[in-house]
């Protein structure tokens, strides 16, 4: 008993509860064996009790039903992705596992994960926002369903896989950008109506459950770019203001809730990712300037409040994105150029060169996908969409001590203009999007 206890406050207290399907491993028991209505830990709880007998489990979040395993040595299929552990193993080895990183295992199997899907949103979402909340609950936001543009909000409970409705935002918004503060409010800025793009912004307190205003932007704007910046501020710039493309940015002080107008980049720039480096620079490239889609970048210094022109991408890139890989570089993945053609292309700038080299390309082209930044400067982009208007099922990673990209499973739901987040324990969450023309609040989860 004492045993069981402390194996179970590790597992939880790590938190990094990843469960894979496990092919070829043999089904044990039979339908008594099956757990209906459990929590993940209820299940994890039942395999460390078997002392060894159940060594896997798949627990499906969407009917609460957990699966055990008995071990079939020689045809369990192991492959490990990201730092996070993937399997469990009988009690002796559990420890082990939870104390190594991923290149070291107690055996030498490999096992395969796949995309999972987990509960629905409530309703069809897609230019919507998530956020992970300090709680590790994920909070999305506003966006459009079927030409419907939304204000309401709902949250991802990771330990059920359920979502429930949480308060709406004041006013309806898509193609917005949120932060995550660092008291843990949601900051929402901007965005589109359906008819106006908005100036205002406001908060979500998550104690509350509830969206109030703080100040208006100087500027009104949609797809502009974001980030927290070192010291707290948030920092937006570019972004369509109704009337133009504009190269305006500002800062907005949680504090004060007031916004102040700050250096303006060389060029507008609509849909412009940017990283944030170490020393708190940010690094914004590409983007619509209006006329062309653009292959400059800039180094906005938080400290002076102006930008400095930084080399110029190899290719020109609008619906790219921007990702801090190892070693204070940032990965730029595809986007499309002024020829029209849909990039494979991906490029690495280094802050201490000031330059962009092209690195392996991608297995396919992809716009408007999303990327995450996972552990050990890897980066995974998922979804997005081709040449030929059709969303992407696809997700791959780049390895930055390969330079080369690994095509991983495929989603369960193709998309495009979703949502991608990384959860506390280094869970892949993808959320709703279109394909095709039709809107999906189907959602789905990576270990
Ligand atoms: C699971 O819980 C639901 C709702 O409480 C209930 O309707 C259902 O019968 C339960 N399933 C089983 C197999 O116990
Ligand atoms: C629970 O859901 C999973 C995934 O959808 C499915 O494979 C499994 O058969 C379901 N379990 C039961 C007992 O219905
Ligand atoms: C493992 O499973 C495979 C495929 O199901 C089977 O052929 C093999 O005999 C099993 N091995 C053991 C040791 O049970
Ligand atoms: C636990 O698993 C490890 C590796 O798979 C094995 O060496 C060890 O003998 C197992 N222990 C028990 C009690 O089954
Ligand atoms: C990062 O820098 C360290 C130290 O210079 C080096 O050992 C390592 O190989 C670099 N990693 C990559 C991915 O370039
Ligand atoms: C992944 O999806 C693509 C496109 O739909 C398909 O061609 C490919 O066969 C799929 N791969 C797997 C392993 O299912």
């Amino acid at each position: 008993m004492w045993r069981l206890v402390i194996l179970l406050t590790i597992v939880l207290s790590v938190d990094c509860v990843v469960i894979g399907r496990i092919q070829d491993a043999q089904l044990i028991g039979d339908d008594n064996e099956v757990w209906f209505n459990q929590t993940r830990e209820q299940c994890i709880c039942e395999m460390v009790k078997s002392n060894g007998l159940i060594l896997a489990l798949n627990y499906f979040v969407t009917n609460q039903t957990c699966q055990f395993f008995s071990l079939n040595a020689t045809n369990i299929r192991l492959e490990f992705f990201m730092n996070c552990l993937v399997i469990y193993v009988n009690q002796s080895t559990l420890l082990n596992m939870f104390q190594s990183t991923t290149s070291t295992l107690p055996f030498t199997t490999t096992t395969q994960t796949e995309w999972i899907r987990t509960g629905d949103m409530t309703v069809p979402r897609s230019s919507h926002s998530a956020s992970v909340l300090s709680n590790g609950q994920v909070l999305v936001a506003g966006g459009t369903s079927h030409g419907v543009y939304l204000s309401n909000a709902e949250l991802y409970d990771p330990s059920t896989g359920l979502w429930t409705p949480t308060g709406s935002m004041n006013v309806a918004r898509s193609v917005h950008r949120t932060v995550v503060l660092s008291n843990g409010n949601v900051l929402a800025t901007g965005g589109y109506t359906g008819t106006n793009c908005l100036s205002s912004a406001e908060l979500y307190d998550a104690s509350t459950g509830t969206w109030t205003y703080t100040g208006n932007m100087n500027v009104a704007r949609h797809g502009h770019g974001i980030t927290l910046l070192l010291n707290g501020k948030v920092f937006v710039f570019g972004g369509f203001t109704g009337s133009v493309y504009t190269n305006t940015a500002e800062l907005y002080d949680p504090a004060s809730g007031i916004w102040t107008n700050t250096g303006s980049m060389s060029v507008a720039r609509y849909f412009p990712p940017a990283s944030i480096f170490s020393n708190g620079k940010v690094l914004v490239s590409g983007g619509y300037t209006g006329s062309i889609y653009t292959n400059t970048a800039e180094l906005y210094n938080p400290t002076t409040g102006t930008w400095t022109s930084t080399g110029s991408m190899n290719f020109a890139r609008y619906g790219h994105t921007l990702s801090m890989s190892s070693n204070e570089t940032v990965l730029v993945v595809g986007g499309i150029d002024n020829s029209g053609y849909y990039e494979s292309t991906a490029e690495l700038y280094s802050s201490s060169t000031g330059i962009w080299i092209v690195t392996g390309s991608m297995s396919i082209t992809r716009f408007g996908h999303k990327a995450l930044e996972l552990t050990n400067g890897k980066v995974i982009v998922i979804g997005g969409r081709n040449n030929i208007y059709s969303a992407l099922n696809s997700a791959e990673v780049y390895s930055p001590s390969t330079s080369n990209w690994k095509t991983i499973e495929n989603l369960t739901v193709a998309r495009m203009y979703h949502s991608a987040c990384l959860l506390s324990n280094g869970i892949i969450h993808v959320s709703g999007g279109q394909l095709n023309g039709d809107y999906t609040n189907t959602v789905e989860v990576h270990y």
